[in-house]
């Protein structure tokens, strides 16, 4: 049994990550989405947010449970026995940062990392981008699960949040 992680901020999640996981959960047995509890930056939206949003967009998918966590991620996969990371890759621009995170994380606690290429309709797709679109009021539908798009509408008309959204 292999069990894999689809680890990110995911502030907010896209359609970008449910390809990906919806993807890595075809190839590994169980498979766990681990949203970072970053306490150097705030998002938009809360961890327990982002894993509501998740945990909706991702309920059809049996072997998938979305978790958070704090600290190096190896540590929460050698705690949650988990051995491989699975990881989107949208563009060359990703591949610097990526593998140095991955050669970092196998050097650690010998997690390997699998890349999988992002679904090219996709591959534009990013947190930020989507909440710069939404902060303007561009029409993210198709960019994010509709949860998700409903959350960005509400969370940006919210008084001093719209022309203050964080990035990232
Ligand atoms: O969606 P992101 O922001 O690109 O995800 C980055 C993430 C969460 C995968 C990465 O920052 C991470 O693993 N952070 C946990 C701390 C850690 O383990 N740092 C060393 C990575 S080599």
């Amino acid at each position: 049994m292999v069990r894999a992680v689809c680890p990110g901020s995911f502030d907010p999640p896209t359609l970008g990550h449910v390809d990906i996981v919806g993807r890595a959960a075809a190839l590994f047995d169980d498979l766990t989405v681990a949203v970072l509890v970053n306490e150097r930056k705030a998002g938009l939206f809360t961890v327990d947010e982002r894993v509501e949003m998740l945990r909706d967009a991702l309920q059809q998918l049996t072997n998938v449970r979305v978790e958070s966590f704090a600290g190096l991620l190896v540590d929460f996969c050698t705690a949650q026995r988990i051995t491989v990371v699975a990881k989107g890759l949208r563009s060359g621009a990703d591949v610097d940062y990526e593998l140095q995170m991955a050669q970092m994380n196998h050097r650690l606690a010998g997690v390997e990392t699998v890349f999988l290429p992002t679904s090219p309709g996709l591959s534009f797709v990013a947190s930020s981008l989507v909440k710069e679109v939404a902060r303007f009021g561009g029409d993210v539908s198709g960019l994010v699960p509709s949860m998700v798009a409903e959350r960005l509408a509400d969370r940006l008309g919210e008084p001093g949040v719209g022309g203050s959204a964080a990035g990232g």
